[in-house]
């Protein structure tokens, strides 16, 4: 048991699913692990392990932003025995040459946050993904005939912006999309020499302010949450 999360030792698999929301990780629980176990709950920060095509795989939620997946992936990386994390969430477009639906796995993830100069004094404000996860992601999406862009996206602390343009550090390493959570991941999992890898669906236009409606968004991830079932069960 880590201070957030109440697994028992040996109760987190070596490969973790992580969305922002709980109630996501049920859903993928429900409909694609079998021999599902609760693990943790508190805070309803629901983690679930159990196996998919026979490989152990824990799903569980990071909650937003990165003080949050900070948190969770840090315990999950040094309180138990997970070496490879990764994160599937929504992000919104920067540009319009992306379309809803479309799927990025993220090269790198740059912000104005502090979290990875606070925790290991590291001065750099952009991370590249960790490990093989990402090749492994963009292998698999190649054999699914499912079509991935990847590149460098923004891990903002900030949803409701109000000033109009760009951030400065959107423009400066041409950003995809705005999410908040990978940057913090990717930091963890460097310093821990850890493996990490985020897979977004664009859930949103943020130029044409289009979105993907509340009753598509289920729907509207299945080709993610599958790309990182069957991702995983490569590594
Ligand atoms: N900003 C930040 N995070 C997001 C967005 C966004 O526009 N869309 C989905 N997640």
């Amino acid at each position: 048991m880590s201070i957030h999360i109440s697994a028992k030792p040996g109760e987190i698999a070596k490969n973790v699913l992580l969305p922002g929301d709980p109630l996501r990780a049920k859903y993928i629980a429900d409909n694609f692990l079998q021999n599902v176990k609760l693990v943790s709950s508190i805070r309803n920060i629901y983690f679930f392990t159990g196996t998919y095509k026979n490989i152990a795989l824990t799903v569980g939620a990071s909650g937003m932003g990165c003080p949050s997946i900070g948190i969770y992936s840090y315990e999950l990386f040094t309180e138990y025995e997970a070496e490879c994390i990764i994160r599937i969430g929504t992000c919104g477009a920067y540009t319009k040459k992306l379309e809803l639906f479309d799927l990025i796995n993220v090269d790198s993830a740059c912000s104005e946050s502090t979290y990875a100069e606070c925790a290991f004094d590291y001065k750099k404000d952009i991370f590249n993904h960790q490990g093989n996860a990402f090749n492994i992601i963009n292998d698999t999406a190649k054999e699914l005939n499912r079509e991935v862009k990847c590149g460098a996206i923004h891990s903002g602390d900030v949803f409701y912006r109000q000033a109009k343009g760009k951030p400065a550090i959107v423009k400066k390493y041409k950003c995809l999309a705005a999410e908040m959570e990978a940057f913090a991941l990717f930091a963890n999992a460097k310093f821990l020499k850890k493996t990490a890898a985020t897979l977004l669906t664009v859930s949103d236009i943020i130029p044409t302010h289009e979105k993907i409606s509340a009753d598509e968004r289920e729907k509207a991830l299945l080709p993610m949450i599958t790309l990182a079932l069957e991702s995983v069960v490569k590594n």
